[in-house]
């Protein structure tokens, strides 16, 4: 049948709407065609990726202005972490020129009607979909968190598709939006035990190498905090490109069960450790926080760290989101946590920061954080409790 558009639709692609929505429109279209779509649907929430200077580079931004300059966004649109806190940038040792840009693209995105809060835990701060609502999400983690555990609908969109689809309203039919992609591939019976963030982190590591693409369909996890979830999201995109996974008990989606099955066991979860674990570690920085932190884990770590210093010549970072970092500072966290000497770093994290040089060796409770550290600031890496991890920054 062909990718049918709506006149409202039709008059976007023929540029009736100005240049950047016409732009966009190519996008959207384009991608229907590839993937088959028969319509465009309305979208309710994005999510835009690509935000950090460090990645998108002059070229990025140039393309950003262009769009800012007619473009306007008809839906609710948050933005990934940038490269940088953009507030108390100098006193994470920042430097001025990378502010400069970094603040520039800021600024085209708010010329769009973007809101500027830099998160890649949108849900946790207001940008929260409903059960089966269609979404445009592009931060992988957040998409799988949407798909999965919110039960919303959104494929894996990639930064300039995030913000067509801000632009437009729209986005094709196809993929995760459609209930036969989203049905139970395989069975993972989970036999290990799973305290805490790292240990569901370690999780989404063993079952994404192991499934890949298929949609697994998860029994024998009892419960999960949103701290969890999180984590497993984070974990299990990095490292299978997951978008979607079912929980048994825990997720809202409604699926077959698929009869292939495979167990997870306790060695699994240990030989994944080990895998992020460099014995010549040497750490100097300490980050949490990735997916960005929520309000109950900055609670407790501002506890953690009561009447504690931050060891000389170690760095501590928690990530989090800007209106979650107003909170703590409403709730007296963060004083808490910068009087022991770390940093409550909202709007940035520690994969998009330009961190290169700096360190030698991250301690973090994310596998995800593991896998950027290694693979793009060439950090040697330890994954622990956030325990554990305060207990290293101040021991
Ligand atoms: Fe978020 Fe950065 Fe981790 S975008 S999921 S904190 S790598």
């Amino acid at each position: 049948m062909g990718l049918q558009l709506t006149s409202e639709e039709q008059d976007m692609l023929d540029g009736k709407q100005g240049k950047a929505t016409r732009k966009s429109m190519e996008i959207i279209t384009t991608l229907g065609e590839i993937y088959g779509a028969e319509r465009l649907i309305p979208i309710s929430s994005v999510q835009i990726a690509g935000v950090s200077y460090h990645n998108l580079g002059e070229a990025g931004l140039e393309y950003l202005d262009e769009m800012a300059d007619d473009g306007r966004v008809r839906t609710l649109t948050t933005l990934n972490p940038a490269g940088m806190d953009l507030i108390e940038w100098k006193k994470h040792g920042i430097d001025e020129e990378f502010a400069i840009n970094q603040q520039r693209v800021i600024d085209a995105f708010a010329k769009m009607g973007v809101i500027t809060t830099c998160t890649c835990t949108p849900y946790l701060i207001g940008n929260l979909p409903h059960y089966g609502e269609h979404i445009s999400w592009a931060e992988s983690s957040a998409v799988c968190f949407a798909n999965s555990v919110i039960g919303a609908r959104t494929n894996r969109e990639g930064g300039p598709s995030a913000l067509a689809a801000a632009l437009t309203g729209r986005t094709a039919e196809y993929g995760f939006h459609l209930d036969n992609n989203r049905i139970a591939q395989v069975k993972y019976e989970v036999k290990a035990k799973l305290r805490n963030t790292d240990d569901f982190g370690l999780l989404g590591q063993v079952i994404g190498e192991r499934t890949r693409k298929k949609i697994p369909y998860i029994v024998g996890i009892n419960r999960a905090t949103s701290e969890e979830l999180k984590s497993f999201c984070a974990s299990i995109a990095t490292y299978g490109g997951v978008a979607l996974f079912h929980m048994e008990g825990i997720t809202p989606n409604r699926t077959s069960i698929p009869e292939e099955t495979e167990i997870v066991t306790q060695e699994d979860l240990i030989a994944a450790r080990s895998q992020l674990d460099d014995a010549d570690a040497e750490i100097d920085f300490i980050s949490i926080g990735c997916p960005h932190a929520s309000i109950r884990e900055i609670a407790h770590i501002a506890e953690l760290l009561e009447n504690k210093q931050v060891t000389e010549g170690k760095t501590v970072w928690i990530t989090t989101a800007k209106p979650t970092k107003d909170l703590a500072i409403k709730m007296g966290f963060y004083d808490k946590i910068e009087e022991a000497g770390a940093f409550l770093v909202s709007d940035a994290c520690c994969a998009v920061a330009p961190l290169k040089g700096r360190f030698k060796g991250l301690m973090t409770d994310s596998a995800k954080a593991c896998f950027y550290a290694r693979g793009k600031n060439s950090f040697k890496t330890e994954i622990r409790t956030i325990e554990q991890c305060i207990k290293e920054a101040t021991t």
